[in-house]
């Protein structure tokens, strides 16, 4: 919860020094205008042509917005299209048939390449045989794989036949695969027999056999080996090899069917860490144009770029940015099977080097690794193809920004700290990194044409320097049309709580909480659920966080809040160091100094733990709840999920020391 009327306040803004563009890259970017933000307020919905226009439509829409249905927004209508014919066939018919899609680099050093050509080729033939198994327009096709091209393959052969596609990441169990399949009604499955982490073969196909006997209707399923002799397989009844079907239909072509601009083109189950998941349903007009124009106006993609999101396409991120929007513009997308420290730590860097990229696109959670391994990893390598950078997926504050423009960036290229969600369904806060100053620790304003307001309990606006709810008060195309679990739920979980349906005023809910400075820059403060009360004030733990990783030697930090007597909340700070930081008493006084000077004296933690690693979901988020738990004491459940369960133990066994 948030307070109003100056609660929180009372402490500076933690954003860096703001930063110009590099005129360097302000020269050949996509996007130079400063007034494209006035342009898109005045001309607004139809200022959104203009992300339609990046794509290739078989019927011209009629209308950009239809809002009488609020909050189930229409975009497009009229219109039809198909995802993987803008991804793929156009681009044949552009004359780059021979140009490389996707530069694939395997666990074990394999390196593939697609061309466009190819990737036509491989859609086709699959597409040809979803068909011939039986899948039909509007089936929603399961994808249970790793990060092998069979993945971005499946999906857009999904796409070209107008089968929905519903991956669910790889690392999730077989208990969340058949709980998604079963929500989705979903009849066949798309898997493989394995992978390899960190060089053993891990089996795939066991967790896909062991859904598939919890769920009560047939799956027909299709398995990839990735794997050969390291881990043979059999298949059973409704199982079909990949390879083998791709033989035989070898050549053949399937027609893209021509999709409604509000068809749907994919479900995808956000990774919650409570409750049940929810079915985030995305349409084919709005989602195409709204993915690839961030990728062209924000990440500033040109068709001739090397392009790399180091994320797993398992979730919105892969999907929105390593597949729709770099193939959708035509571009070389770099795509990468293994971990960043294996075999060693200068995996990524070695990457970058060797295929010239461009762009590079990650997730803080893997800046402070690099930070906290040291800038001997990146130095290496000659990192000078790089043109910009970008972060996603929580907030960054000024101090990793900082190291990631220094250390990897060279010191002179934006940086751009992109905030959106699965239900955004593309970049939605940001700066365009040829038109705005850069606020290390500030994502940015909201994009143009899109309304990011941030308000108190009532809905009303915040001053500048207060935190507040980050809404957004006008719809934008790649939003999320409804939920698969029914449109109740969409409402209730993202409208009802800031719009009023009787003055037809609607207002998203991010869920997140966020301060807005003079510039209208947001800083992203964390889930709302992530805020605790302590002694009558209301704390995002994000920002206790932000100000202890600013602390030399600090590589992560996760706050909670643990229950006091009588009835009160105390703050606990788990923190890992960088190498070379064995003083855990100069660190500590370090934290604190920093934590009353950016907050207050309230704020500071009761108990500050040191580990060597935090509890983390696979997909690499921290397990704040988690922590939650263990600092009160609590009954933990199930911890399978996570990447590294066993350094729960070592955690409890610490807060039971003294
Ligand atoms: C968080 C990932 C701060 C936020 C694209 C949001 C961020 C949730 C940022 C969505 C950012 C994402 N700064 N926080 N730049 N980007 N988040 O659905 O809490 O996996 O609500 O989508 O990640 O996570 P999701």
């Amino acid at each position: 919860m948030v307070e109003r009327n100056g609660r929180g306040r009372d402490h500076p803004v933690l954003t860096g020094a703001p930063r110009s563009p590099p005129s360097a890259f302000v020269e050949q970017a996509n996007v130079t205008d400063p007034e494209i933000y006035e342009s898109f307020a005045e001309n607004w919905p139809e200022c959104w042509d203009r992300a339609a226009e990046l794509l290739s439509w078989d019927r011209s829409y009629e209308t950009v917005l239809e809002d009488d249905d609020a909050p189930f927004y229409r975009w497009f209508t009229g219109g039809k299209l198909n995802a993987a014919e803008n991804c793929v066939d156009r681009h044949l018919e552009a004359g780059r048939k021979n140009h490389a899609a996707i530069r694939w680099e395997g666990k074990r050093g394999e390196r593939e390449v697609y061309t466009y050509r190819d990737l036509y080729v491989a859609t086709n033939e699959v597409a040809t045989a979803l068909r011939e198994l039986g899948v039909e327009e509007d089936d929603v096709v399961t994808i249970y794989l790793p990060m092998i091209p069979e993945l971005p393959i499946t999906m857009l052969a999904c796409a070209r036949i107008g089968a929905p596609h519903n991956v669910v990441f790889a690392g999730l169990s077989a208990d969340a695969l058949a709980t998604r399949m079963d929500a989705a009604d979903s009849e066949y499955l798309l898997t493989c027999d394995g992978y390899y982490r960190r060089g053993n073969a891990f089996n795939q196909k066991s967790k896909a056999d062991n859904a598939r006997l919890k769920l009560e209707h047939d799956v027909r399923t299709v398995v990839v080996d990735r794997l050969g002799e390291d881990l043979p397989h059999v298949l059973g009844d409704d199982e079909y090899d990949y390879h083998e079907l791709r033989e035989t239909f070898t050549g053949e072509t399937v027609e893209p069917v021509s999709r409604d601009a509000e068809d749907m083109l994919f479900l995808m189950y956000t990774s919650g860490t409570t409750g049940e998941p929810k079915g985030v349903v995305h349409t084919t007009g709005g989602y195409l144009s709204h993915v690839a124009w961030t990728a062209h106006a924000v990440l500033d993609v040109k068709p001739d770029d090397t392009y790399w999101c180091a994320a797993d396409i398992g979730w919105i991120t892969g999907h929105s940015y390593i597949v729709y929007g770099p193939l959708a513009l035509g571009t070389t997308t770099v795509m990468y099977e293994g971990t960043p420290d294996y075999p060693d730590r200068d995996r990524l860097w070695e990457i970058v080097d060797r295929n010239a990229v461009d762009v590079f696109y990650t997730a803080p959670t893997a800046i402070r690794a690099f930070m906290k391994w040291g800038e001997e990893y990146p130095n290496r390598h000659d990192l000078s193809s790089l043109r910009l950078l970008g972060s996603v997926g929580e907030p960054i504050s000024p101090r990793p920004w900082n190291w990631y423009r220094e250390h990897i960036g060279g010191g002179d290229v934006p940086v751009v700290d992109t905030w959106w969600q699965t239900e955004t369904g593309a970049v939605t806060v940001s700066t365009l990194p040829a038109v705005d100053e850069m606020k290390p620790g500030a994502a940015g304003p909201g994009l143009p044409g899109i309304d990011v307001r941030v308000v108190d309990d009532a809905g009303e606006e915040v001053e500048p320097g207060e935190s507040g709810y980050l809404t957004i008060a006008r719809p934008w195309p790649g939003m999320a049309r409804t939920l698969y679990d029914g449109d109740e739920q969409f409402r209730s979980e993202y409208w009802d709580r800031f719009s009023d349906p009787d003055a037809d005023d609607w207002r998203y809910f991010s869920g997140d909480a966020a301060r807005i400075d003079e510039d209208g820059y947001l800083t992203v403060l964390g889930r709302v659920d992530d805020v605790i009360n302590v002694s009558g004030r209301r704390l995002s733990t994000m920002e206790i966080e932000s100000a202890i990783t600013d602390v030399p030697g600090v590589a992560e930090t996760a706050v909670v809040g643990r229950s006091s007597e009588p009835g009160g909340t105390e703050i606990y700070a788990y923190v890992s160091t960088e190498g070379g930081y064995d003083d855990e008493n100069a660190v500590r006084e370090a934290i604190v100094d920093s934590i009353e000077t950016a907050i207050g004296p309230f704020a500071r933690p009761t108990r500050i733990l040191f580990t060597p690693e935090l509890p983390k979901t696979r997909s690499g988020k921290i397990m704040r709840r988690l922590l939650e738990n263990i600092s009160n004491g609590e009954d933990l459940g199930d911890t399978s999920a996570l990447r590294n369960p066993e350094i729960v133990g070592e955690i409890q066994a610490e807060i039971l020391e003294d």
